[in-house]
């Protein structure tokens, strides 16, 4: 997975674009929030403005993205903190990390009519770029932890062992043995769950690596991470037996991981509880859980909305992002806060259902 997707050359976010409208994008593979409507752009500059005000309006306040793919979601962050909160941009830095060049160079394009403002927007090269506890503002993603490489594993004889790819009569192929890691190991005990025979799933130590990266950076302020994904209960539950590894082409899904290798993006659930977990470590509480529809209705979607002409393509554009079974409740989203009191913070102001079931698993 790590090679199908970032081999510098032949890796699927990696190869050059042909045209901008490639890979992600109503005309690509898979579309994103940012590219349906900027309502979540809008709503994020909204949650930034309110994180500002509970840290007192820094002298400097850091807005880090990481994963922007075409940089749609920076770009409605930007015109809506521009149009709505003026005292805030001009305080603001906005820090993008992307491991991929096309998509940097996609980036800029998006971001032009900012690219004139000293020190408004950089690109750093990665979470090591960052100086331990040097932010003070948001640090959020979207979409960028699903996209990282997982470990799959099955349950065999009774053991649990790693599905690796072995290459055989030309052709990709799965082969079944020991797990790879003793870091695995330690996780899927630390996970204590008790699978039936047969029972596949991946785990993603990339995305704890990274949570324990991004903990220990933020100095006062917010971690904000939305994506596809469960609490550990529910994802890793006898629902779910087969795991959530998907491919994406041309707007279409596909399981098998061995086809169009490099031409397609391969993504699996987040675990948030386990986020939650590592970050609780690194002394960033757990704030809150919620899905992407109650984020955007705790910060005013509605409002948002009435600007909009009822039933035009935009409103029913913005009614995408909050279906109830769609893209209103596939999407998750994490909140975490470092250096200030517990905050009450308005994309939080619905409580969904799954709430406590995370909060209770990340506190014991
Ligand atoms: C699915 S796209 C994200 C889409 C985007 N956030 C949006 O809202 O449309 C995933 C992005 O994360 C980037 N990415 C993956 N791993 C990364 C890493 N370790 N550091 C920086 N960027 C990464 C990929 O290159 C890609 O641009």
């Amino acid at each position: 997975m790590e090679l199908a997707l970032y081999h510098p050359q032949f890796g699927y976010y990696m190869r050059p674009l042909e045209r901008s409208s490639e890979r992600i994008g109503w005309n690509g593979d898979f579309y994103t929030s940012s590219d349906v409507h900027p309502i979540l752009g809008q709503a994020l500059a909204k949650q930034a403005g309110q994180i500002d005000a509970l840290l007192g309006y820094p002298d400097a306040f850091t807005v880090v993205e990481m994963g922007p793919g075409k940089g749609l979601l920076a770009k409605h962050f930007l015109s809506a903190g521009q149009r709505d909160l003026n005292s805030f941009c001009q305080r603001l830095h906005y820090v993008l990390i992307e491991r991929s060049p096309a998509m940097r160079e996609l980036q800029r394009q998006n971001l032009a009519p900012w690219l004139n403002k000293p020190g408004l927007i950089t690109w750093v090269e990665g979470l090591d770029s960052l100086a331990l506890q040097s932010m003070t503002g948001l640090f959020f993603s979207n979409e960028l932890v699903d996209a990282f490489p997982v470990h799959r594993i099955q349950v065999t004889a009774g053991r649990t062992e790693e599905l690796y790819v072995d290459y055989q009569d030309g052709r990709f192929v799965e082969c079944l043995k020991p797990l790879s890691t003793s870091t695995l190991a330690q996780h899927l005990r630390q996970l204590n769950l008790n699978w039936p025979e047969g029972y596949r799933t991946e785990m993603n130590l990339q995305a704890l690596a990274w949570m324990e990266q991004v903990a220990r950076r933020m100095d006062r302020g917010v971690v904000l991470t939305i994506d596809y994904g469960h609490a550990a209960q529910d994802l890793y539950g006898p629902d779910r037996k087969d795991g959530s590894l998907l491919c994406y082409f041309q707007q279409s899904t596909d399981e098998d991981p061995f086809t169009r290798v490099g031409e397609q993006d391969m993504t699996a659930h987040v675990d948030f509880s386990s986020l939650a977990a590592v970050g609780e470590e690194q002394g960033l509480h757990m704030t809150g859980f919620t899905n992407q529809m109650s984020f955007l209705m705790g910060l005013g979607v509605e409002e948002m909305m009435a600007e909009l002409e009822p039933d035009s393509p935009e409103f029913r554009a913005a009614i995408h992002l909050l279906k109830p079974n769609g893209m209103g409740t596939t999407f998750k989203v994490l909140v975490q806060h470092r250096g200030i009191k517990c905050p009450d913070l308005d994309g939080l102001k619905f409580k969904p259902f799954f709430g406590s079931a995370l909060a209770a698993r990340s506190a014991a």
